[in-house]
């Protein structure tokens, strides 16, 4: 009996230290566990897995964290030779927001494009008509708190509605806001429902009008195939790599376009129930797609989400200390940065938007290619948005020549050969400052067949276009 009780308590003794000592092949063992069943993570090329999708509509909205998505789509872009449709010189950075955007503001050396994603007003029709047919459309929104209280300090001296407010107080504004708002100004999108403006919707729907609410979150769900959440994004990244089948390599990022913390205010009890009864269009919607990407996560399994999650922060890590010589970088001011393409915009003297600086003795060990990574890891959207403009217009420039040299060979003047990139648009569009007339066509065949560039050419780029850069 006790001879019994012994051999039992070695047995136990025994297996208790076996697994402490395999206790690292145990982990390792329920980790692969783990893994079964999660889609893998394996990098392209690699047989069977589908080509990563590389036409993408992504609408910026504004405070989302958009800049930072800007930036990956920019830089995935650039390493798959795509061309990014980017705004004509009268339009600055963004399309000539916040007018409603038309293929005409597009400049002509980035047609036919394969992304898009500088800020925009939504619209459905004219991108329909310029992206190829197998674009899938993304955007981004952020909590309705949070956004506003960013909203209210970025714009605060731009938006006449906000620069009423006595005191600069968001408090103030969200009191009586009817009395400093005035929806016929320019930049009124700024101080209500900016969610709802920029995804092309009626901001100033008043909100016992329950079906428009309705009625315009399904057009956008019908739309969007994915609308990621900011203060889930990690998570909304992993869903884009997934509908896309982009590799993990293709959604590393940094955070761009934040402000200091000192120009951050928390939001008093009460105050966030005032901003969305106010903006109560982008509260219904943030509701309804916050949801929906939750149930989107689950499909995927919330293990396997995690597992991704991980993943990417690990793999954001080695990038960080490759570029940065540290894992999180350093959080510069403006005047900070050495290096003046990596100086991000400021709004105002009274909000302070932070950038990184890339140290040489870390950089001056990776090759050039690593070097550029890093960069643009970093840059500001108003510097990458030109740099880019710059390179494909120089590749435009060259398969135009090429094209041209090729078509003045015999029968050149039988043969219609197509354009590169369709340079009767180029020479048939007017001046982006005049206003073009539709009905003075050429007679060539480019009028009667409406083509990329052309169509919407009745809108005018003036100088009412908001040139503020936005985020
Ligand atoms: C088990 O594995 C996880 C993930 O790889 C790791 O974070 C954790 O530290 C491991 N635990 C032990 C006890 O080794
Ligand atoms: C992009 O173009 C460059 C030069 O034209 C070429 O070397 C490179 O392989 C191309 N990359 C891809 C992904 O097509
Ligand atoms: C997309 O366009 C291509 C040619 O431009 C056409 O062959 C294809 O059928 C179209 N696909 C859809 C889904 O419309
Ligand atoms: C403005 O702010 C100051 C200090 O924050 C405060 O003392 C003053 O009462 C405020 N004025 C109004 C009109 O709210
Ligand atoms: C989004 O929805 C999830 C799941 O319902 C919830 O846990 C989370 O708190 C929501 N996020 C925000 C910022 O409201
Ligand atoms: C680079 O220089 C900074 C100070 O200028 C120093 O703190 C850092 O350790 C250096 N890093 C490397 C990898 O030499």
């Amino acid at each position: 009996m006790s001879l019994k009780k012994i051999f039992l308590f070695i047995v136990a003794i025994s297996t208790v230290s076996l697994l402490l000592h395999q206790g690292g092949h145990w982990n390792w063992s329920m980790q692969a566990f783990k893994d079964i069943g999660c889609p893998s993570l394996r990098s392209h090329p690699a047989p069977g897995l589908k080509p990563k999708h590389t036409n993408v509509a992504f609408l910026k909205t504004h405070k989302t964290a958009s800049s930072t998505m800007q930036n990956i789509l920019f830089r995935f872009a650039e390493s798959n030779n795509l061309t990014v449709a980017l705004p004509v010189m009268p339009c600055g950075h963004q399309f000539c927001y916040p007018r409603t955007f038309v293929s005409h503001f597009v400049h002509h050396h980035t047609l036919p494009p394969n992304i898009v994603t500088n800020h925009m007003r939504f619209n459905k029709a004219e991108l329909r008509r310029m992206m190829p047919n197998d674009t899938i459309y993304i955007t981004i929104l952020r909590e309705p708190g949070s956004m506003f209280e960013s909203l209210f300090g970025y714009y605060t001296q731009y938006c006449q509605s906000f620069k009423r407010v006595p005191n600069n107080s968001l408090e103030a504004f969200l009191e009586e806001p009817e009395r400093y708002y005035r929806a016929a100004e320019q930049d009124s999108m700024y101080a209500r429902n900016t969610l709802t403006f920029d995804l092309g919707g009626d901001k100033d729907r008043p909100a016992k009008d329950v079906e428009y609410a309705q009625e315009f979150v399904a057009q956008v769900e019908h739309m969007f195939s994915l609308v990621m959440i900011s203060e889930h994004f990690d998570e909304s990244l992993v869903l884009l790599r997934h509908l896309l089948s982009w590799d993990l390599e293709d959604i590393l990022y940094v955070k761009l376009n934040m402000r200091t913390s000192s120009s951050k205010r928390s939001l008093t009890p009460g105050l966030s129930e005032k901003i969305r009864a106010w903006n109560s269009l982008d509260a219904q919607l943030y509701d309804h797609f916050n949801a929906s990407l939750w149930r989107q996560l689950s499909v995927l399994g919330l293990a396997c989400v995690a597992r991704e999650v991980l993943h990417l922060q690990q793999a954001q890590e080695r990038l960080m200390k490759s570029c940065f010589g540290v894992q999180t970088p350093l959080l510069r001011s403006a005047g900070q940065i050495k290096n003046k393409d990596l100086r991000p915009w400021q709004p105002s003297g009274k909000v302070g938007i932070v950038g990184y600086d890339l140290p040489n003795n870390v950089s001056q060990r990776l090759s050039s290619q690593e070097q550029d990574l890093c960069l643009k890891l970093v840059m500001p959207e108003l510097q990458y948005t030109k740099v880019l403009l710059s390179s494909q217009s120089q590749r435009y420039r060259r398969s135009y020549q090429h094209r041209t040299t090729q078509l003045s060979r015999p029968f050149h003047q039988t043969v219609r050969a197509t354009p590169p990139r369709n340079p009767q648009v180029q020479r048939s569009q007017p001046p982006p400052n005049a206003a073009p007339n539709p009905a003075s066509g050429t007679g060539s065949t480019t009028t009667s067949k409406p083509a990329v560039g052309t169509q919407g050419a009745t809108a005018k780029i003036g100088p009412k276009s908001s040139q503020t850069p936005a985020s």
